[in-house]
């Protein structure tokens, strides 16, 4: 989604928005532009396509200001084009803004700046806002308000008439020393630094120069006067005092780190961030699991009804494997929905129930809204969230981080396999509560996820045996993803990491359901790959290849180490270390990771910022 940088203070502003903007380009966006005041002018330049392209454009005329806004644009209202890439100007063309979010109103809004004779350059619901702010600033001018606080009394005023989701940077030609901030319902930092600012839609682009930040709530406008103290004011114009916090992210944690893109190397961190998932949740000494943020809880998930974890994509698959677990382990009702279909279908919720939100942002706007509506119902609302203070952790009563830490790669590895190890983590802490494991079970089974990291490690050597078998497959135009029981979701997931980052439709479906349908397809032009570890309702998985086989697909199967019946008949086999069934979703995906990259790399996609695509969808 878009991506927001501004800075005021003494520094070249041009280089801090410039570098800000490429630690965003992972949001995925389609044109971006800058906005600098530079000898108390407003110089704008913007470009549809990437931030090189802007720099190209740029070119050596460059600014030297010290006050500027940037930002990256995913297009909603109006083509990825250079008149609809932000910074938008005023009428006047003294205010310049940039904005993230939806504004639901715009077209009201736009009709009535219109009667008033302003005539619009864009298509974007964007530019209304600081056509509106200009307007109010006109009026309080015309009554003689014209102190230095006037813009920021007119944001304020301006906001208030404005509905939908907005995070928004505004800098006033006259005033080369102050930047206005203001959200409701899209995230934004303001990095504090030595007498400067930083405001950024997350914490990437602030990371470099300081790591004491203050993330804006809700309904709140900020100024950020240079050498002065930041004042924040909510849209009904009170006082709000700051909440400075410490960031606890590196700058390692953003940067590739000799990897040639960040997803595979947020493949490689897996065993690292697994392991910062089951930090300190289980005790060494009992085996028993704490998740702090869930304590409270506990006592209301036991008496529950049900649980409904809602979710979107891969989160949404996560969210599958926690059905199979927690409903096998602990023996409570789980059902999984589709969090943008949940919140239209007028769902029956109760006191009762439990809804469960999954996401890696914390951001997702379907996600967010499935959960309002829950508690509209009066259901508990938790998260289970990689992004630590993001809009879903803030309106869930409750909740675990993964602590994957950033997830810059579009295609998402590692936040996956740490919300499947929360879940599995939530499942057995509740089967102890609910004694539906037996203890020396539930101990083979800590065991086991504690030497999850080494087993994966030990998978990530195969790596190269399976680059070759992304060469013999990457000309492919279609890809079949079987799994049966708790894999099934990882075929879902395998064949969603193929298709966003590689373009080849892929489909993922219960093995057994291949009969059904799919079988149709089958050729020996289709690549098929199965998912077949042992004990995993093995013995079906094997006739279902035999199915396969028989129709002459291409086979590439996901089995465990020592395996010599489906090596067999396969085409081809990653073997997976022995696990317990429960745990092998966190190794069988792995490879399926793997295979996605090098398919996307030899058809030479751009793995890391897939067409279309966005990080976070905070649309709708
Ligand atoms: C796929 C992917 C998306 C996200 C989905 C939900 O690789 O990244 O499908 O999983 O957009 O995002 P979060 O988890 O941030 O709510």
């Amino acid at each position: 989604m878009c991506g927001i940088v501004a800075y005021v203070g003494s520094r070249r502003a041009y280089p801090i928005l410039i570098k800000g903007l490429q630690r965003l380009e992972y949001r995925g966006y389609d044109s971006a532009g800058i906005s600098i005041i530079d000898e108390n002018k407003i110089i704008t330049y913007k470009k549809d396509g990437k931030v090189d392209d802007l720099i190209s454009h740029i070119d050596d005329r460059a600014t030297n200001g010290s006050i500027g806004i940037g930002h990256t644009r995913w297009a909603t209202h109006g083509k990825p084009n250079q008149i609809n890439s932000h910074p938008h100007s005023s009428s006047s063309g003294k205010l310049s803004l940039i904005h993230n979010g939806i504004i639901e109103n715009y077209s009201s809004l736009k009709t009535a700046l219109q009667e008033k004779g302003y005539v619009f350059k864009s298509d974007t619901d964007s530019e209304v806002i600081i056509y509106l702010i200009e307007d109010v600033y006109n009026s309080l001018a015309k009554k003689g308000e014209n102190s230095d606080d006037s813009l920021f009394k007119a944001i304020i005023i301006a906001l208030n008439e404005v509905i939908g989701a907005y995070a928004i940077v505004v800098i006033q030609e006259e005033n080369n020393n102050a930047i206005y901030a203001a959200r409701k319902g899209s995230p934004l930092v303001i990095g504090i630094g030595n007498e400067e600012y930083f405001v950024a839609s997350d914490a990437s682009p602030i990371i470099e120069f300081t790591n004491k930040v203050i993330y804006l709530e809700d309904g709140e406008v900020a100024k950020l006067h240079k050498k002065k103290d930041v004042v924040i004011k909510n849209i009904q114009n009170k006082l709000k005092s700051p909440y400075i916090q410490e960031l606890e992210q590196t700058l390692e944690s953003i940067e590739k780190g000799g990897y040639d893109h960040f997803m595979l190397k947020e493949i490689f961190e897996q065993p690292k961030s697994i392991i910062d998932t089951l930090r300190g949740r289980i005790n060494p000494k009992t085996n028993d699991i704490i998740l702090g943020g869930l304590i409270d809880h506990e006592s209301k998930i036991l008496k529950a009804d049900r649980i409904i974890i809602v979710a979107c994509g891969t989160s949404w698959h996560s969210g599958l494997i926690g059905e199979y677990l927690i409903e096998d382990l602990s023996r409570i009702n789980v059902e999984v929905e589709y969090a943008s279909e949940f919140r239209y279908k007028n769902p029956i919720l109760t006191k009762k129930d439990i809804v469960i939100a999954i996401s890696q942002s914390g951001e997702t706007a379907d996600t967010l809204a499935a959960l309002e509506l829950a508690k509209e119902k009066g259901a508990l609302t938790l998260g289970i969230c990689n992004v630590v203070g993001s809009s879903i952790t803030r309106t869930t009563s409750g909740g675990t981080y993964t602590h994957a830490g950033p997830e810059i790669g579009v295609a998402s590895t590692k936040a996956f396999t740490t919300q499947v190890t929360v879940l599995m983590l939530l499942a057995l802490r509740l089967s102890q509560l609910k004694s539906t494991v037996e203890r020396e079970n539930y101990n083979f089974l800590i065991k086991e996820l504690n030497l999850v990291p080494q087993k994966i490690e030990k998978l990530l050597l195969q790596n190269d045996m399976i680059k070759e078998i992304a060469q013999e497959f990457y000309n492919a135009t279609n890809f079949l993803y079987l799994g049966r029981g708790v894999n099934f979701p990882v075929a879902l997931e395998g064949a969603l990491k193929l298709k966003e980052i590689s373009y080849i439709h892929a489909e993922g479906y219960p093995a057994a359901e291949m009969k059904h349908g799919p079988i149709a397809l089958i050729d020996d032009e289709m690549p098929i790959v199965v998912i077949a570890t042992l004990k995993d309702n093995y013995d079906k998985v094997v006739s279902n290849i035999q199915e396969v086989k028989a129709r002459g697909g291409k086979l590439i199967a996901i089995v465990t180490e020592g395996d010599i019946e489906v090596k067999s008949i396969a085409d081809y086999c990653i073997e997976i270390p022995k696990c317990f069934r429960e745990i092998s979703p966190l190794l069988t995906i792995i490879p399926l990771q793997l295979l996605s990259y090098h398919i996307a790399l030899l058809r030479k996609c751009n793995v890391d910022q897939p067409r279309n695509l966005a990080k976070s969808v905070t649309v709708e």
